[in-house]
Parts: structure tokens; C-alpha cells; sequence
């Protein structure tokens, strides 16, 4: 019923490990300092490598990239050495922290993790945000005319969006 809602994409490097998972269950949750929390699946594979790096990225990507959203989210970082590669993206370091920010995204957060919270069968990973960057599209507000979000809407037999893509 929340949806639709912009996935973003969480990223994490750690002991020669990159994996990456979109994500939903997101908020800002502080403007001094700048802070941003996550919800993520306990035990998942790349929940558990940012509870270790203690650092990630958020990028957000347009609907060109909606296929490597998919790929990202119906598959596990546990059997790959960079899960970002094996969905076509490619990756740079942040300019803040060590985190792999997604080559071609529209804007992204370094991040870095300050306090974890168990809530049901979920962790909150409460971050600040220590850079941020967006691309030409955003100035103060994104100009629609050049960046079209992926509009999330359920996962139906593959990654689901309005107007359906
Ligand atoms: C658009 C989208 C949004 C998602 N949002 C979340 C989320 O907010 N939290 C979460 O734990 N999983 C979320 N998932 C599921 C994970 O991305 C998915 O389980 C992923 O394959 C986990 O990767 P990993 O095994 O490498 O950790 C989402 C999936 C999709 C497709």
C-alpha cells in the first residue's frame, strides 16, 4: 500500500567484497546532523557486510537502469566477489569514505553507520550522511524532463513500475 516508492541502492565494500541490494524501507531521519536510516532484512548478505564495513553507499539510478535494480534485488552477494559487476554496473570510490558510489547514477550518500536497532525481523541501520552528491537533473529539486525515476510498485513475476515499464 506504500507504493510506489524510488528504490535506492545500498552498496557496500568490505575485505575485497562488493554487494549491493536496492531498498525501500528508507528515511531521513535527521537534518543536523544529516542522517538517514534503512531497514534491511536480518541476515541478509549484504545487511551483515554493512553491519562490518559499517559503511555504505545510496545511489539512486533512473529507469534506464531499472533491470540492474532487478538483478540486484532478486539475487544474493553471498556467491560473488562484486555483485555490482555481475549486474552490469561499474563502481568508484566515494570522495568521503571507502564505499562503492555506482558509476551513472543520478545521486548518491556516503554514509556512515552510527547506531543499529533489531526491530521484528529487520535491523534499522541509522547512518549520517557524510557526502552527497546529484547529478545536473537536481538543482534544489529534480527537473522531471531529465531524470525519470524508477516508480517501485511490487515485485510481480520481476521488478514491477509505473507506468509499467
Ligand atoms: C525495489 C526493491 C526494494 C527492496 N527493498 C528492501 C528493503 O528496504 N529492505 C530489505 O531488507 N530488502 C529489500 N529488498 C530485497 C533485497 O534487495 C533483496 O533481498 C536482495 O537480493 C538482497 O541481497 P543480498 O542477498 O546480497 O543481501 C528490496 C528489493 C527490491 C527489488
Amino acid at each position: 500500500m506504500f507504493y510506489p516508492q524510488v528504490p535506492l541502492v545500498m552498496s557496500v565494500s568490505h575485505e575485497g567484497r562488493v554487494t549491493a541490494m536496492p531498498v525501500v524501507s528508507y528515511a531521513s531521519v535527521s537534518d543536523s546532523p544529516p542522517m538517514v536510516a534503512v531497514s534491511c532484512l536480518k541476515g541478509g548478505f549484504t545487511c551483515r557486510l554493512a553491519l562490518k564495513a559499517r559503511s555504505f553507499s545510496l545511489c539512486i539510478l533512473d529507469r534506464t537502469h531499472a533491470g540492474a535494480v532487478a538483478k540486484l534485488g532478486s539475487t544474493s552477494g553471498s556467491a560473488v566477489k562484486d555483485k555490482l559487476a555481475v549486474a552490469g554496473l561499474k563502481h568508484r570510490k566515494g570522495s568521503v569514505l571507502g564505499v562503492p558510489v555506482i558509476v551513472g547514477s543520478v545521486a548518491s550518500l556516503e554514509c556512515e553507520l552510527r547506531s543499529r536497532r533489531g526491530i521484528g525481523d529487520h535491523v534499522l541501520l541509522i547512518s549520517e550522511v557524510m557526502a552527497a552528491r546529484a547529478a545536473g537533473s537536481f538543482i534544489q529539486y529534480w527537473d522531471f524532463a531529465k531524470y525519470a525515476p524508477i516508480l517501485y510498485v511490487g515485485w510481480k513475476d520481476g521488478l514491477a513500475t509505473f507506468p509499467g515499464a
